[in-house]
Formats: C-alpha cells, sequence, structure tokens
C-alpha cells in the first residue's frame, strides 16, 4: 500500500502531531510504501518570516528522522523541491468547485480565528489534494481534523477522473480512533494555534512546567479520583502500556496522591519515551549537512514518481502540445 503524509513546518512538534500522524507513519514503514514529506508551501499560510520558516523546514526535517523516519526505505522529501505539485494545484483548480472549498472547517475556523482570509488559505486544500494525487497515494494517515481536507482530495480525483479518464489514484483517509484527535493542557484538542500543546523536544523543566498547568478538578488530595475524566489520566495513557495503565488507575482510585502527583508522573513518562529520539537528535543537530543530504536524495526519489505522474497528467489535459 502506498501512504503519504506531510506536516507543516510551523512551529514545534507536539505530541498530538506525534500520536496523530508521526507514530503511525513511522510504524507503517515495516509494512508499507512510505511518502512522508515536509509541507512548507502550506506552512506559508500561517508563517510570513522567511528566516523562521526555512530553519522550521529544516527543523521539522531533523524532528522527523529522529523520530525514526528511515530515509533508505521511505521517500522523504520538502514540499518545494517538488515543483510539479503547484503545477498540479493549478490544473486541479479548474475541478474544485467553489463550494468544496466554501465548506471546509479548516478555513472556516482559521478565518474565526482571525487569521486573514486570503486564497492561499482558501485554496489550502486544493495545494493538498496535488501533494497527495501527485504520487499515487492510496492512504493518507491523518488526525481527526484533516479528514475533510482528504474527502476534498477525493472528490477533486473523481471529477478530474470523470473527465479525463482513470488517472489519478483514489486515496482514503485512515484515523486511528484511540488517538484521533490528543488532548492538549486545557482539556481542549492539541494544538499550536491554542497554545496548549506539550511539545516533544522541549527541556524537563519546561515538561514539568506544562505537566504543573494541565487542568484537573479540585478532588481533595486524600479522596479517590476519577481516572476516566482526567486531564492527567488521558495524556498519560498515550504512553503506558496495559500493565502501567492499570497500576495508575490503582493510584487514583487509592486518594493517597494528589494531582500534582500525577502530573510530574507524566512529566517523568514523556521524558523517558523521548529519550533515545533526543540522542538522536542532537546528532543530527550537529550534522546538518547529512540532513540535507538525505533531503536531497528523498527529493530525486520523489522527483522520479511526479515527473512520470504529471507527465500523463499533462498528456490527458492537452497540457503538452
Ligand atoms: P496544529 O493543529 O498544532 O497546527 P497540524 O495542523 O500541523 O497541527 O497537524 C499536523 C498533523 O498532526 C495532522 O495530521 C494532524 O491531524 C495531526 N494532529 C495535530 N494535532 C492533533 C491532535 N491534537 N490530535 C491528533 N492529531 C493531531
Ligand atoms: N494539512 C496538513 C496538516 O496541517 C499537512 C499536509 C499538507 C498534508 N499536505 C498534506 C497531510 C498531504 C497529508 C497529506 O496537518
Amino acid at each position: 500500500m502506498r501512504v503519504l503524509s506531510g506536516i507543516q513546518p510551523s512551529g514545534d512538534m507536539h505530541i498530538g502531531n506525534y500520536f496523530g500522524m508521526m507514530k503511525r507513519l513511522i510504524e507503517l514503514q515495516k509494512s508499507d510504501e512510505v511518502y512522508a514529506f515536509i509541507a512548507n508551501y502550506h506552512a506559508m499560510t500561517s508563517l510570513s518570516d522567511g528566516k523562521a520558516l526555512s530553519k522550521n523546514t529544516l527543523n521539522a526535517a531533523i524532528n522527523f528522522l529522529s523520530l525514526g523516519i528511515e530515509p533508505e526505505k521511505t521517500v522523504f522529501w520538502v514540499q518545494s523541491d517538488i515543483p510539479e505539485v503547484l503545477e498540479l494545484y493549478w490544473i486541479l483548480s479548474n475541478f474544485t468547485p467553489m463550494g468544496l472549498l466554501e465548506r471546509a472547517h479548516s478555513y472556516k475556523d482559521k478565518t474565526a480565528k482571525g487569521i486573514q482570509a486570503n486564497h492561499g488559505l482558501f485554496s489550502y486544500p486544493v495545494l493538498m489534494a496535488a501533494d497527495i494525487l501527485l504520487f499515487d497515494t492510496q492512504v493518507v494517515p491523518v488526525g481527526k481534523d484533516q479528514i475533510q481536507h482528504v474527502e476534498i482530495a477525493r472528490d477533486i480525483a473523481l471529477k478530474f477522473n470523470n473527465h479525463y479518464g482513470d488517472i489519478l489514484t483514489i486515496p482514503e483517509f485512515r484515523v486511528e480512533e484511540e488517538v484521533a484527535t490528543v488532548i492538549g493542557i486545557d482539556g481542549a484538542k492539541m494544538s499550536k494555534s491554542y497554545g496548549n500543546t506539550i511539545d516533544i523536544f522541549c527541556t524537563k523543566k519546561e515538561l514539568e512546567k506544562k505537566a504543573k498547568s494541565i487542568v484537573t478538578d479540585s478532588t481533595p488530595l486524600e479522596d479517590p479520583k476519577d481516572y476516566s475524566s482526567c486531564n492527567v489520566y488521558a495524556l498519560s495513557k498515550l504512553f503506558l502500556n496495559e500493565n502501567e495503565l492499570t497500576n495508575l488507575q490503582e493510584r487514583y482510585k487509592s486518594g493517597k496522591e494528589g494531582y500534582g502527583h500525577f502530573k510530574l508522573h507524566l512529566a517523568d513518562i514523556i521524558w523517558n519515551y523521548y529519550e533515545p529520539y533526543r540522542e538522536k537528535r542532537e546528532y543530527f543537530l550537529k550534522n546538518i549537512d547529512e540532513v540535507k543530504d538525505i533531503l536531497k536524495a528523498g527529493k530525486e526519489k520523489a522527483k522520479k514518481v511526479a515527473s512520470k505522474n504529471m507527465e500523463a497528467i499533462r498528456n490527458a489535459t492537452g497540457i503538452n502540445y
């Protein structure tokens, strides 16, 4: 199965990104053909500081590699290194009804939050469709918030194929229900734009500070606590196995400990979970040239597929004359 997903380099990566998308993509490398990329053109919809964008792009690549993307197995590149995607974006725009984009939740949410309603933001799903359709993608692993975007890509592909024949592969989204929406420290969806994230690669001090600020109820220290409605428990659950979870449930029920203990416990388990990845990250941070070489090799691999598919699309649409 060909599996593709991308992440925007618009800020530090958080555990919502990790469990919602990255971890699964990394696991799928064992069984499937994985295509993973850094969506730097998409990040322009929220980031207009050039220096920050280029720095974040390399950082995102370093993070993805540290967390387990294997460049020998997987096609791993930066979106802008394959300009064909912008060509396809234009072609697909002609098969994208206005109503389809007007209904996009993400656009409505972002403009409601005060983000400027420009054409880039509005047509964002068409570029995402181009990312997906350029590479014959069958499955797109994403968090819940991206489902509609994959559905838009499907709609556009069907419309295109109806007109020109079976050229584009029709993609499907895949969401893992358990981690469809990872909550943030305030209990709402964890998101960079809500300022409620726990970042994967922060310092231990920052991690403890974040953990301490997780919203909990006011059950007194000595009373038994309901783990099932607790934000600290919900986050801990992502990192623990069955036995460890049962153990934690007992601690909640026993009423001997307060939320402060559970919060520090959470900070510890997150810290330990990412320990090996932090070491790899230190290595890549010191060897940026190696990262750039990896991206260059990924670009060559992606280019082969993109050029071949784009040629078929140019032929079908009559752009080749
Ligand atoms: P953010 O909302 O912080 O800007 P992105 O939009 O960059 O995050 O998301 C990158 C990937 O991570 C997407 O596949 C998205 O669905 C997933 N993701 C982001 N936040 C969460 C979350 N809280 N729970 C599950 N998946 C998430
Ligand atoms: N829109 C996605 C996000 O914010 C990132 C993205 C861009 C993407 N192109 C994609 C994800 C193609 C999957 C497939 O998370």
